[in-house]
């Protein structure tokens, strides 16, 4: 019996966060937005993930209205969205109350689908989210920060996706942020999933090790239910890999994604200027599309090799790059073996320069760093390296509670603190989650600068 292979197309969130630094705008998407409609996708996920803070903060565009324009465009498209649990689409950890209350307003602005996800996979971290999803009638999709690592094997990855189908996700998502799920691995975690979750099961990888299509194929043998492909105007390398060459490859066989290539060329066209545009602009460096063979090595994820890259530069410190490398595995054992997706990744790093640059490990430990090994962040997957929990925090208490259990409710405070700056109950999340950032933002929208033409009239004398 024929049994179909879902797609969510990543075309509006990943693949433009992972090659273009978020920076594809509405006006890009819009004229696309009905191909995407009739394509007939599983999902089209277009929210979430970097895009809410870049939309704010380089795009000067209100993210509640992008998702609202989309909503309209595309009626008979489920909308996906991704979510960093209980750190929402932010760095930190926000009071319940502040993630019901997103979760409600993504919902009701046009959001169907929600991929929670923690970076520790603590499932304290994602409880809120989930219960929320559901209230709200939103499908609620749990995902698992896959990673590499002594204690991260099958079994530890299967009872965690059983942990999150009891939980009341609707599906469970397989997140290989960095693409470290290699082909026969994938066969083997899917297929030993498949026999233990009754939900459907979602793969998310990249190609940033060339691997993706592979461990795609594999993955679709052994059941997999739904994956994420990109465009390919923006997909591969550090992106997801393409959408047509999966649709290609299965068509006519049990696994045939029943999508119409002709229909994905339609919008690939107008997706191919948009790309070319972000080259121009220098948001796309033609980089990302390379093969990194050193992700497979130190298990380091694409993106956060260029943050390292570019910290060894400030730092006029290139040359330490290989030492650098070779220190975050060490960091990240000492650290009880984060997976590395954000927020970890960036910790991880930073305190992987500071080991090498200091010349001695741990001599100058980060604000993160400490909160990381203090349990701010949530349970971390493995013991950790006590003498250096000791020389970073000494003697402070260690939190073994749920974090989130520590933070009073905050939304009636953020309303007050955001006060006229805030026109309307999506401003004040916007507040909650970016608040400097939010200021400018909410101030310049409501208040636009006269237009350069204005301005030069005035100038005039007129
Ligand atoms: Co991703």
């Amino acid at each position: 019996m024929a049994n179909k292979l879902f797609i969510t197309d990543t075309i509006l969130r990943d693949a433009h966060q992972s090659q273009a630094a978020t920076r594809m705008r509405l006006e890009d998407m819009l004229p696309a937005l009905k191909a995407l409609n009739e394509v007939g996708y599983w999902s089209v996920e277009c929210w979430g993930g970097a895009t809410f803070d870049s939309c704010m903060r380089f795009l000067k565009e209100d993210p509640w209205e992008r998702l609202r324009a989309i909503r309209r465009a595309m009626p008979d498209t489920k909308l996906q969205m991704l979510f960093r649990g209980q750190n929402i689409l932010g760095y930190r950890h926000y009071a319940d109350d502040i993630v019901d209350d997103f979760v409600r307003l993504s919902i009701k602005n046009g959001i169907d689908v929600i991929r929670i996800f923690d970076a520790l996979n603590d499932v304290r971290n994602l409880e809120q989210a989930i219960k929320s999803t559901k209230k709200y009638k939103g499908l609620c999709e749990a995902a698992i920060s896959y990673t590499v690592s002594p204690v991260h094997n099958e079994e530890y990855f299967v009872n965690l996706a059983c942990e999150l189908e009891n939980m009341g996700a609707d599906t469970i998502c397989i997140k290989d942020m960095a693409n470290l799920l290699l082909p026969y691995d994938a066969f083997s975690l899917v297929t030993a999933m498949k026999k233990k979750v009754k939900v459907p099961i979602h793969l998310h990888t990249h190609n940033t090790t060339g691997t993706g299509d592979m461990t795609y194929l594999m993955a679709a043998q052994a059941g997999v239910d739904i994956i994420d492909t990109a465009l390919s105007p923006l997909a591969n390398g550090t992106s997801q890999p393409s959408t047509e060459a999966m649709v290609a490859t299965l068509k006519g066989t049990d696994r045939d994604t029943g999508l119409d290539l002709s229909k994905l060329s339609d919008a690939a066209v107008h997706f191919r200027a948009v790309a070319a545009k972000l080259k121009s602009e220098g948001s796309l460096d033609p980089k990302v599309l390379n093969v990194d063979p050193n992700t497979l090595l130190y298990q380091v994820p694409g993106g956060m090799l260029s943050n390292l890259i570019s910290q060894l530069k400030q730092a006029k410190a290139e040359d330490k790059y290989y030492e650098v490398l070779a220190e975050v595995p060490r960091v990240r054992e000492d650290f009880g073996y984060p997976p590395l997706v954000t927020p970890t990744s960036q910790i991880v790093g930073s305190q992987a320069v500071l080991n090498v640059l200091a010349g001695e490990r741990y001599k100058m430990v980060t604000k993160e760093s400490k909160g990381l090994l203090r349990g701010e962040y949530g349970r971390l997957p493995a013991p950790v390296n006590e003498e250096v929990r000791k020389k970073a925090i000494g003697d402070e208490e260690v939190i073994t509670c749920r974090p989130a259990d520590n933070l009073a409710p905050e939304l009636a405070k953020q309303k007050e603190e955001a006060g006229e700056l805030a026109k309307c109950e999506e401003d004040v999340l916007s507040y909650a989650l970016f608040p400097q950032v939010a200021k400018t933002f909410l101030a310049e929208k409501y208040n636009p600068k006269p237009a350069y033409r204005e301005l030069f009239v005035e100038d005039l004398g007129n």
